[in-house]
């Protein structure tokens, strides 16, 4: 017994002397506080693998760790930014009716949770949930519930398919034209393209008087006031630059989400991404009307391309379903 004992002794004692080692190795010229430092401040989170870990260059050089991509008060568009965003829908506008709608949001929808919490000691898995047809027969629906944060997009449906998509939903994006009803916990994010859709947002919990945009709209929608946010349109002209490389005119709500994913969690799984074999986006919950659909307005092969670079950096986990 007592040999055991010394045995483990001895052995913890060389990997205590090993530690040390490694720690006079390493550059502590502003670590102060050591005893966080040997156990925390090594890694940027707790998850077996972090977004953000490690030094591949390719991603630092893209990656903007400060940018916060939700519209907060302290966080406002920009006019340089505006001129870029005001562009993508051609809808006569100026900066200052954009600025009104952009208080109005701010007074209906108090400020809340900011997904902008990194820590060492935190592990937050997203799972991104697109609406490819090659979800279904896929049986990832226990996984992706299993997630902290599964973030869907537009019309996309739970009900019925729970089994392949799963029936948790923590962010839905949506604009005017794609919004459905929402249950209580979870969170409308709207991806505005243009002044029409803060002021739609606004008036879908107040007034009720948007009905257009450049086509009908809900006038009301069910869902959580205290959980609304709006996807920063800053944040789209990052994507679209930076990621994108211009490539398209501007990203999907589907590719937003992705780099979303990797902005506010610890580890990003994509489910549910890719067209059909003939080429085309074609949702699980419906047949193809219109066979020539190809990716709309998207660089739709960019963004899969782009995904599966990620995926072979080791900053997501894409999930291929069937
Ligand atoms: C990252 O985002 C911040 C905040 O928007 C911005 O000020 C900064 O210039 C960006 N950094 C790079 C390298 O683009
Ligand atoms: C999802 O399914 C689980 C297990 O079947 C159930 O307990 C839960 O209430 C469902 N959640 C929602 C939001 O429907």
């Amino acid at each position: 017994m007592a040999r055991h004992v010394r045995k483990v002794t001895t052995v913890l004692l060389m990997i205590g002397i090993m530690c040390v080692l490694v720690l006079f190795e390493m550059d502590t010229t502003d670590k102060q506080l050591w005893p966080s430092f040997l156990l925390q401040d090594l890694r940027p989170c707790a998850c077996n693998r972090c977004v953000t870990e490690d030094d591949d260059q390719w991603f630092t050089e893209r990656f903007n760790t400060s940018l916060n991509p939700f519209l907060t008060q302290d966080n406002t568009l920009s006019e340089n930014d505006f001129s870029w965003w005001k562009k993508l829908q051609q809808v006569n506008t100026n900066f200052l009716s954009y600025r009104m709608a952009e208080m109005k949001v701010f007074e209906i929808f108090p400020e809340q949770e900011s997904f902008m919490d990194s820590r060492p000691d935190r592990c937050r898995t997203c799972a991104v949930v697109g609406n490819s047809v090659n979800l279904l027969g896929s049986h990832y629906g226990p996984l992706i519930d299993f997630h902290d944060v599964v973030i869907r997009f537009n019309t996309a449906r739970t009900v019925g398919y729970e089994g392949d998509v799963g029936n948790k939903t923590t962010l839905h994006m949506m604009y005017p034209e794609s919004a459905v009803d929402l249950d209580d916990n979870t969170h409308l994010m709207l991806f505005p393209f243009k002044t029409l859709d803060l002021q739609w947002l606004v008036s879908a919990f107040t007034t009720k008087s948007v009905t257009r945009t450049y086509t009908r709209v809900k006038s009301t929608i069910k869902a959580n006031q205290g959980l609304v946010k709006v996807l920063h349109p800053g944040f789209i002209k990052y994507v679209h630059e930076i990621w994108l490389e211009e490539k398209g005119k501007y990203p999907s709500t589907g590719f937003l989400g992705v780099v979303l994913a990797m902005h506010i969690c610890d580890e990003v799984n994509v489910f549910g991404f890719g067209a059909d074999k003939d080429g085309n986006w074609r949702h699980y919950w419906e047949e193809l009307r219109n066979k020539h659909l190809g990716t709309g307005p998207h660089g739709g092969g960019q963004e899969y391309k782009l995904i599966l670079h990620l995926a072979e950096r080791q900053k997501l986990n894409f999930y291929r379903g069937r």
